[in-house]
């Protein structure tokens, strides 16, 4: 058994890909997840992939007492990743107390535990968000960070900051930060996926609903940006590529790989695309048809964005590798699973 890795947020989306890539690369998980945002039948579903089902603990990890009761209960945990946060943008500015609380006191919360405990890793989802709309394009990790547009985007930013000053104040503690570009599809046995609450606020969520019918016709967000067919620009990266990068992040930190006891890593394909050209491969890729409309562009978008990935092939030895065909076809097959057609 190559160790036990605490998961937070284990059940959601990334969560449970990641999940399923550490079972499958021989790790123990322990899922911590209070199931705001998902289901406990994700657990079946890593169960039928896998062949293992991981141990799991529902709670808010913003609960202190209870954060430390489960440290107490896995004393044999040898690394966290860390992804269980409020992640809503525009639900962000309508409740910006119970974003910063969620995000940040429980990361508070793990790190404290982390020292008590002596668990020395931590892996953390940040988000390409802290870029907000980049002064040069493609984005490296050293790209200065802007103030954010959203509470949810400050959470990353303090969040990242939190776990550097903490590094530096307490070096035996070793964290990765990974920073998401647009993850999105889903695992190819369609078993598990991304399970929007209410009309999705995402692209692919949304097209593939509409595509199913459950919803009208995509709205696309601006035609009118500075780019070649004028909708935005972002780089979409598969979200199994992106639980992968994860494993070989766990892997860096328990075999004392990194360099620096804070990285920082851009996880995107290095490719920005425009939504317009995600209306077509999705069309051309799947076969079905939907329809949109332009209408005005979106508060708080930016117009365009992707990653330098040069840092994480070079040091994690990773790259994205599913097409982004493959990739709206596994979002497609996962959204027809979900209501039942065939
Ligand atoms: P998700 O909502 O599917 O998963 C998060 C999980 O955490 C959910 O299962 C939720 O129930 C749980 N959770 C939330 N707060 C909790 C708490 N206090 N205690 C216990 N469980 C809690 O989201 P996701 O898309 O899988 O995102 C995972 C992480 O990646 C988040 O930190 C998110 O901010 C970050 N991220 C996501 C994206 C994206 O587009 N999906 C992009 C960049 C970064
Ligand atoms: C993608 C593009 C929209 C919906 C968000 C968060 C970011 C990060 C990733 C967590 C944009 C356009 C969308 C629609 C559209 N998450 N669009 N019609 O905004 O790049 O990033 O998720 O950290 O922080 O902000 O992703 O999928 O919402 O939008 O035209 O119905 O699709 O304008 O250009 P976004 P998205």
């Amino acid at each position: 058994m190559a160790g036990k890795i605490l998961v937070t947020g284990g059940t959601g989306y990334i969560g449970s890909h990641t999940v399923v890539e550490l079972i499958e690369q021989g790790f123990e998980t322990v899922i911590v997840d209070d199931l705001s945002n998902s289901s406990v039948d994700v657990l079946d579903n890593i169960e039928k992939i896998t062949g293992v089902r991981p141990a799991f603990e529902q709670f808010n990890i913003s609960d202190t007492i209870k954060t430390e009761a489960c440290f107490q209960k896995y004393a044999d945990i040898s690394a966290i990743v860390h992804f269980a946060a409020f992640k809503a943008v525009g639900e962000s500015v309508q409740k910006p107390l119970e974003y910063y609380h969620n995000n940040l006191v429980s990361l508070l919360n793990l790190l404290n535990c982390q020292l008590k405990y002596k668990v020395d890793n931590i892996v953390f989802s940040s988000s390409c968000t802290v870029y907000g709309q980049p002064d040069v394009l493609p984005v490296t990790e050293s790209t200065p960070r802007k103030d954010a547009e959203s509470p949810y985007g400050n959470t990353k930013r303090v969040s990242e900051d939190i776990l550097s000053d903490t590094i530096k104040a307490h070096p035996q503690i070793k964290g990765i930060a990974l920073r998401y570009f647009n993850p999105i599809g889903a695992h190819p046995s369609a078993l598990i996926g991304e399970l929007p609450l209410g009309v999705p606020q995402n692209l692919v969520p949304f097209i593939t609903q509409s595509a199913a019918g459950v919803r009208g016709p995509l709205s696309v967000f601006g035609n009118d940006y500075n780019t070649p067919d004028g909708s935005a620009i972002r780089d979409y990266i598969n979200v199994v590529d992106l639980a992968k990068a994860h494993v070989i992040a766990i892997e860096r930190l328990l075999d004392n790989k990194h360099k620096n006891n804070f990285e920082i890593f851009n996880l995107g394909t290095g490719n920005g695309l425009s939504v317009l050209e995600i209306v077509n491969a999705f069309i051309k890729s799947t076969g079905v048809n939907f329809n949109y409309k332009i209408v005005d562009r979106r508060a708080g978008d930016v117009e365009k964005i992707w990653a330098d990935t040069t840092f994480a092939n070079n040091e994690l030895g990773w790259k994205a590798e599913t097409s982004i065909e493959d990739t709206l076809i596994s979002a497609w097959e996962w959204e027809k699973r979900m209501r039942g057609l065939s």
